[in-house]
């Protein structure tokens, strides 16, 4: 764990432009409650996920996983950070952070709260402080 927060990556301004952008895809009926997440890869990529809900429940798809999809189909595994976007408590779920630690534990999350009076900038930190000692296999 560490102990001071980390500082937002130069292309933070891009990256949270698309997670808010993708957040407007966001399918939503039952809990109407809308994520967009945008990651960025150490070759300066950026892909895009939104949440997909499924009248099961059980199949709802989070933002994160999704983006995280889209990277993987296009062969690109090194993820540096993660923004993103939704009205409340921007973090990712348990899920998800396991999901985001398969690829890289220290990589920057972006939390971007789209409330009203939410701070200018969005808060940085770092996977591995969301997620102390996650589960990895060493393949
Ligand atoms: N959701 C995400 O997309 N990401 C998270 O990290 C938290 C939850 C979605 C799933 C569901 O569609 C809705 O938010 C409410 O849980």
């Amino acid at each position: 764990m560490s102990n001071s927060s980390p500082s937002l990556p130069d292309s933070w301004h891009d990256l949270r432009a698309a997670a808010r952008a993708v957040r407007e895809a966001a399918y939503a009926p039952y809990s109407q409650f809308h994520v967009g997440a945008a990651l960025l890869t150490s070759r300066g990529k950026i892909f895009r996920g939104c949440n997909v809900e499924n009248a099961s429940y059980g199949g709802t798809i989070c933002a994160e996983r999704m983006a995280v999809g889209a990277a993987i189909a296009a062969g690109e595994r090194d993820i540096a950070a993660i923004c993103i976007s939704l009205t409340g408590t921007p973090v990712p779920c348990g899920i998800c952070r396991q999901f985001l630690y398969e690829f890289n534990p220290d990589m920057l999350v972006l939390l971007d709260d789209l409330n009203d009076g939410a701070p200018a900038e969005p808060e940085c930190l770092r996977l591995s402080d969301l997620l102390p000692r996650g589960f990895r296999l060493d393949p």
